[in-house]
C-alpha cells in the first residue's frame, strides 16, 4: 500500500510551507527516519511515554481483575516508536543513538532486522500491553511487526478506505487509541471509521493524543463525542515536539498561529513545534479520576 501523506508533516495540517517527509516514512529499515528526525530533535514518542504507561494502568484497573492484556492501538505507528517503549526497557534517546551509531551503519536492511529482533528480545518488560499498530507506510509496518515492537500490524489509509475486517477484528476490543506526530495525516474520516469498529461490541476504549497547536482538534473532539467519549486538555502544559525544519517553516507556522490567536512567545517562537495532550474518555470516568490527577505522577517527571 502506498504512503499517500502528501505534503503533510505529521504536525497537523496538509498545507503549503510545511517540510515533507515522505521519503523517510517507508524504507526498509527504520535508519534514515531516526536520522531525520533525530536532526529536528523530534519527541513526540518521548511525550507520548510521560502518561501512555498510566493510562494502561488505569485502564488495566478498570478490567476488574480480568485477567486481561491491556491493548493498545498506535495509529500513525510508522516504526513502532510507541510500541517500543510501551513494550521495551528503551527510551527515545536509546533508539536515536542505536539507529545513527556507525557500528550499524553498514547493515544490510536484512541484518539490521536480525539485530534489532535480538536487541529487543533482551529488554523485554515483564508487563506490556498489547499493541497494535497503524499505519500508510507498509514497509514501516513489516519491519515493526518483524523485530517484534507491535503485536499486529495493520498497512491501511482509513483516510480513504474502510478498515479490512482483520483490522476491525483486532481493535474491536482494544481499551485506547494513541496518536504521536501523526494527527493531521489523519483526520475525523479516520477516526470515524476506526471508533466504529472499536465500538461495535459495546467496548469503550480511550483516545489519548498529541496534536500541535496549529491543529483545529475541536472536529475530532466532537467526532468523539458522538461514540460517547468527552474530551478533555491537559491544561497548561504543551510539549515540545520537533525543532523547525527552516526559517520558513517557523514563519508559516507562526503565521498560522496568529491567525488562530495563539501566543507563540517562548513556544514556537523559539523555535519549536508544540504540542498538546488530549484525552478522552467517557463523561463517568472522566469525572471519577481528573485528567491532572491520572498523568500528575508522571507530570512531576516531565521535563
Ligand atoms: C511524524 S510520523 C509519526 C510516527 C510515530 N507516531 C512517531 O511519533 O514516531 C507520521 C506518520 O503518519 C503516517 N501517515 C500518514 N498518512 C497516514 C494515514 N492516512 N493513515 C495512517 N498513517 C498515516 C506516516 O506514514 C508516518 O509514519
Amino acid at each position: 500500500m502506498a504512503n499517500n501523506a502528501d505534503a503533510q508533516d505529521g504536525n497537523g495540517h496538509d498545507k503549503e510551507g510545511k517540510a515533507s517527509f515522505d521519503d523517510i516514512y517507508d524504507g526498509a529499515d527504520p535508519r534514515g527516519y531516526f536520522e531525520t528526525l533525530w536532526r529536528l530533535d523530534y519527541r513526540a514518542p518521548q511525550n507520548g511515554y510521560l502518561f501512555f504507561p498510566a493510562l494502561v494502568q488505569e485502564k488495566q484497573r478498570l478490567l476488574d481483575g480480568r485477567n486481561e492484556v491491556v491493548t493498545v492501538v498506535d495509529l500513525a505507528c510508522s516504526y513502532g516508536v510507541n510500541g517500543a517503549l510501551l513494550k521495551y526497557d528503551v527510551t527515545l534517546h536509546d533508539l536515536y543513538e542505536r539507529y545513527r551509531s556507525e557500528e550499524l551503519a553498514g547493515l544490510s536492511s536484512e541484518e539490521m532486522a536480525a539485530a534489532d529482533a535480538e536487541f529487543y528480545r533482551s529488554r523485554k518488560r515483564e508487563a506490556s500491553p498489547k499493541v497494535v499498530g497503524i499505519d500508510v507506510a507498509e514497509n514501516a509496518i513489516l519491519y515493526a511487526l518483524r523485530i517484534g515492537l507491535m503485536d499486529e500490524g495493520f498497512a491501511e489509509n482509513l483516510e480513504e478506505d474502510e478498515p479490512t475486517d482483520a483490522l476491525g477484528k483486532a481493535v474491536a476490543a482494544a481499551d485506547l487509541l494513541v496518536v504521536t506526530g501523526g494527527i493531521g495525516y489523519v483526520g475525523e474520516g479516520t477516526f470515524d471509521r476506526l471508533l466504529g469498529r472499536m465500538t461495535e461490541e459495546g467496548n469503550t476504549p480511550w483516545v489519548a493524543t498529541f496534536p500541535t497547536r496549529m491543529v483545529d482538534y475541536g472536529p475530532i473532539t466532537e467526532l468523539l463525542l458522538r461514540y460517547g467519549l468527552l474530551t478533555e486538555k491537559l491544561p497548561e502544559r504543551t510539549f515540545p515536539q520537533r525543532r523547525f525544519e527552516s526559517a520558513d517553516e517557523q514563519e508559516y507556522v507562526l503565521g498560522e498561529l496568529e491567525s488562530m490567536g495563539i501566543n507563540p512567545d517562548g513556544r514556537e517562537a523559539a523555535g519549536y513545534y508544540h504540542s498538546e495532550f488530549y484525552l478522552s474518555r467517557p463523561p463517568k470516568q472522566a469525572s471519577e479520576v481528573p485528567i491532572e490527577e491520572l498523568v500528575g505522577v508522571s507530570l512531576e517527571d516531565a521535563l
